[in-house]
């Protein structure tokens, strides 16, 4: 999968050459590469903000630089690839596991942070010219910009991609992958500070152990996030 990252604090991503998602680059199987919209730029001051057209607080990315980046990363090209440009914002359908799942299977992602109060509207109409275009929030609180949710963002995508995750068993019993809430785990020693494991995990009986785990994700999750569950659950 190719992954293009566009921002003005392109460093917010180094954490990207770490762990899982670095192993992934130095093999080949993520092609991530992070720009600095600032390189579109062609004035001495680099700029990349104006004010706003009909008043009000804050600034508003300004236009130019975002087309002449589209216009590298995502050339328009009648018949051929079109990648999914993905511009994270608090006003966006909001980021799920699915989310996630659906972005995985795309060949080449865009990701175009926002800083400021937004960027001019008139750059997504030009992106949808070039690929499917999704304004995807993190959540129902807001961000001083879109890196923290891309970073997020391509932690949770690219971990789906198939041979980042060593071990592909690993993702099924995750949180969310099955609509509930991960059960809890433990690790040696039996007893640790007077505090024992459930018994019924050192039994050996695996169906019992598989019962048990599910009621544990059903009762996690019936306490945690009720809206998880569908209403007959609840
Ligand atoms: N930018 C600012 N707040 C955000 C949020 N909640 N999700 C995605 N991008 C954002």
């Amino acid at each position: 999968m190719r992954i293009d990252v566009l921002s003005i604090f392109p460093s917010y991503f180094d954490g990207l050459t770490l762990s899982l998602l670095g192993r992934a680059r130095d093999s080949g199987i993520l092609d991530l590469s992070v720009h600095d919209l600032r390189d579109w730029t062609h004035d001495r001051h680099r700029t990349v903000d104006d004010t706003p057209y009909g008043g009000g607080a804050g600034m508003v990315m300004k236009p130019e630089p975002w087309g002449l980046a589209l216009d590298d990363l995502a050339p328009a090209s009648p018949g051929g690839a079109r990648p999914t440009i993905v511009f994270p914002s608090p006003a966006g359908e909001v980021f799920r596991q699915s989310t996630a799942r659906d972005l995985a299977t795309r060949e080449h992602l865009v990701f175009g942070c926002g800083r400021y109060e937004g960027i001019d509207e008139r750059v997504f109409e030009e992106a949808s010219t070039r690929g499917e275009v999704r304004l995807i929030s993190l959540g129902d609180y807001v961000l001083n910009g879109g890196e923290v949710a891309v970073m997020a963002m391509v932690e949770a995508i690219g971990r789906l991609i198939p041979g980042v995750v060593g071990n592909p068993e690993s993702l099924v019993e995750e949180s969310h992958e099955d609509g509930l809430l991960e059960y809890p785990s433990y690790t040696k020693p039996a007893v640790w500070r007077g505090r024992e494991v459930p018994p019924i995990l050192l039994s050996g009986n695996h169906g019992a152990i598989a019962a048990w785990r599910r009621e544990q994700q059903l009762e996690r999750t019936r306490r945690r996030r009720p809206d998880l569950l569908p209403d007959d659950e609840d």
